[in-house]
């Protein structure tokens, strides 16, 4: 994956060697901040509204104070694919952490909050997408407030590492036997037509391709109930995927090496990947093809 020279520093256009943080960056030293990750196809963001209203939902909770309206930041993120003639299909990356000041874990009066975004690209996974993915179970032992897309992501950084080394693409992760999401993406069962996912409490990230989902499936007239499942129902269900703005929707064909749906992609999965093809204006309708 390769960036693209010129980023976004505050309200401000630099190449990307020039920026410097000091020592005591409130990021660095206590992971003090909030991220988003943007998709984008042929040089245009996917969901933007969705993520720029996250970013203000995740910033107003760990009481950062932005200095800019959500109309102008958008603006900034439009001018940077524009600075960098962005074409392509790729994703921006952006984040916001309280500030720079001496190190204390009391807020530091005074300082603005640091901004940074860049882009990069990043083609669509098409052999995952076609054929689905491997994944294990792992416990959720996350904070109570991952509805905030926070820069904390050691046990999701840990979950997602013992699926790698178990040859595996993600982990999902459950609460006392009930599944809550992945290390980062959203999960889905589906049983006799139906969807079920977690409700969107504190103990999830309420994802914006999810948001596209809860669109689809009411055009498809397909039922999705926020509803935990548990471990014992993956045992019993017809498919499972997962959704996320890097994997789109996934789906998953072994939890724990067992085979869901003989091992292959499910009906309702490939609607919703053909849905998501659709709103996201991908011209070479991909998924179309092999569903
Ligand atoms: N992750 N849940 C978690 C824990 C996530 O980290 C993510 C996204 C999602 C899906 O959110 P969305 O549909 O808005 O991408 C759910 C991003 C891609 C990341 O951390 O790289």
């Amino acid at each position: 994956m390769s960036m693209y020279p010129v980023i976004l520093s505050q309200t401000k256009f630099i190449h990307r060697d020039s920026l410097t943080f000091p020592i005591e960056e409130r990021a660095l030293q206590f992971g003090d901040g909030i991220y988003e990750v943007i998709r984008i196809y042929k040089g245009k963001y996917y969901l933007l509204d969705e993520h720029v209203d996250r970013l203000f939902r995740s910033t107003e909770a760990i009481k950062i104070k932005l200095l800019f309206t959500k109309k102008e930041f958008k603006n900034l993120l439009h001018e940077l694919l524009k600075r960098n003639e962005m074409t392509e299909d790729g994703k921006l990356y952006m984040q916001v952490s309280r500030g720079s000041a001496p190190r204390d874990h009391v807020f530091p009066k005074d300082v603005d909050p640091n901004i940074y975004a860049y882009v990069q690209t990043q083609p669509r996974n098409l052999v995952t997408l076609k054929n689905g993915v491997s994944v294990i179970t792992h416990r959720d032992i996350r904070w109570e407030n991952c509805f905030i897309k926070s820069l904390n992501l050691l046990p999701n950084v840990m979950a997602k590492q013992e699926a790698k080394e178990q040859n595996c693409y993600e982990a999902i992760l459950h609460r006392d036997g009930r599944v809550t999401e992945c290390s980062s993406a959203n999960v889905y069962l589906v049983k006799d037509g139906k969807i079920y996912t977690h409700p969107t409490t504190n103990n999830i990230l309420h994802g914006c391709v999810r948001m596209a989902v809860e669109r689809f499936v009411q055009e498809l007239g397909i039922p999705l109930i926020e509803e935990a499942f548990t471990l014992e129902d993956i045992n019993e269900a017809d498919e499972l995927f997962l959704t996320s703005s890097t994997s789109e929707v996934t789906p998953i064909v072994t939890v724990d090496g067992l085979a869901i749906n003989n091992g292959e992609p499910g009906n309702i999965t490939r609607q919703l990947q053909v849905a998501y093809e659709k709103d996201a204006n991908i011209v070479e309708n991909l998924i179309e093809n092999y569903a």
